[in-house]
């Protein structure tokens, strides 16, 4: 059985010489540096995996996916960015984020920047044009796609929505991104219809059990593994699967009226965060998240069953199975 975060580890030693190798010292310096931030600084590197994984799962050479993984990984960091802007966290991989360190200015720009040069990076993949154009199909509309997710996510703020709409929100914010990797990756390696079709179900599947996990690490991580802020989703009023189970099953007003005045309260304290946790985890919601993630993660696995047995069928296996079982 492969170790997906061991893994995980192999294929960035192979991919971060190549993530790191696109921006040089050109001027202004600092925009330089803020785009340069989130690259260098690592991160769990699932997309770009899972781009090379895929296309050598359909019989691909995995080297001839590398442009698209660094590409991927490069709108991933221009998201992270913009995102980190909108939700004003200030911690990210460990490190301050680019609109706390840099300004909002040159952070919309460094994420400008890198959307940019991942296009530029895509122009490099030695493919025919047919191939070419349904890579482009797929990264574009992944990008297009997770804007309306972002603004769904946005608009969900200080709202309860259904889970409908919000695994329809995940899977535009987050599970696009996952897809336009693997199908891309797929597309490259030469794949059969049949076979980006599955793969891109994956990884949309993949991509809902991944954010829905994410979710229950931003009330439940530990911010020192997780290099991120914890208990922001709750001050912005985030209407996570969580939240919308707990409002749905909570009976008891006073507690409901509680959790509620400490949703979407910027200026509540860590303790008043755990208790709206505890509140959650006592209406059986976190556990309800952590199971509906699973499923999710399942689902994904079985999209997948029909391609041949190889070591990189594995790893997309177990790539699916840590999305919902990590602390990173
Ligand atoms: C964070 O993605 C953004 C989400 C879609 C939840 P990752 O958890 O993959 O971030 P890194 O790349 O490992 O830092
Ligand atoms: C991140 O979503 C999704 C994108 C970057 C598009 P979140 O806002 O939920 O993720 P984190 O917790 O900040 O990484
Ligand atoms: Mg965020
Ligand atoms: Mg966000």
């Amino acid at each position: 059985m492969i170790d997906a975060k061991e893994y995980l580890k192999k294929m960035s030693a192979e991919l971060d010489g190549p993530i790191k190798s696109y921006i040089g010292d050109e001027e202004p310096k600092v925009l330089m540096d803020a785009s340069k931030q989130y690259p260098y600084a690592g991160g769990k590197r699932m997309r770009p995996a899972m781009a090379v994984a895929c296309c050598r799962a359909v019989g691909g050479n995995g080297s001839k996916a590398v442009p698209l993984a660094v590409a991927v990984e490069y709108i991933h960091n221009f998201t992270l960015i913009h995102d980190d802007l909108m939700d004003e966290d200030e911690k990210r991989r460990g490190m301050t984020t680019i609109h706390v360190g840099y300004g909002p200015a040159t952070a919309i720009l460094a994420g400008d920047a890198l959307f940019a040069k991942a296009f530029q990076i895509i122009a490099d993949l030695d493919i025919p044009s047919e191939k070419m154009r349904a890579v482009l199909q797929y990264v574009t509309k992944a990008v297009w796609d997770l804007a309306r997710g972002q603004q769904m996510d946005i608009n969900n703020e200080g709202n309860i929505v259904s889970e409908e709409v919000y695994l329809e929100t995940i899977k535009l914010k987050t599970s696009v991104l996952f897809a336009a990797a693997a199908a891309g990756g797929a597309i490259v390696g030469g794949a059969t219809p049949e076979q980006v079709k599955a793969i891109n179900e994956y990884a949309i599947e993949l991509g809902l059990g991944f954010q829905m996990y994410d979710d229950y690490l931003g009330v439940a991580g530990d911010s020192s593994k997780t290099g991120k802020s914890v208990g922001n989703d709750i001050r912005k009023g985030k209407c996570t699967c969580m939240v919308t189970h707990t409002i749905s099953v909570l009976k008891d007003q006073k507690l409901l009226d509680e959790f509620k005045s400490i949703l979407g309260n910027m200026d509540a304290t860590d303790e008043q965060c755990a208790r709206a946790r505890q509140i959650m985890e006592d209406a059986g919601s976190i556990q309800y998240n952590l199971d509906l993630a699973k499923k999710k993660v399942e689902n994904a696995i079985s999209k997948i069953s029909f391609l041949p047995e190889s070591e990189d069928k594995e790893f997309m296996i177990a790539l699916a199975k840590y999305a919902v079982d990590r602390d990173v």
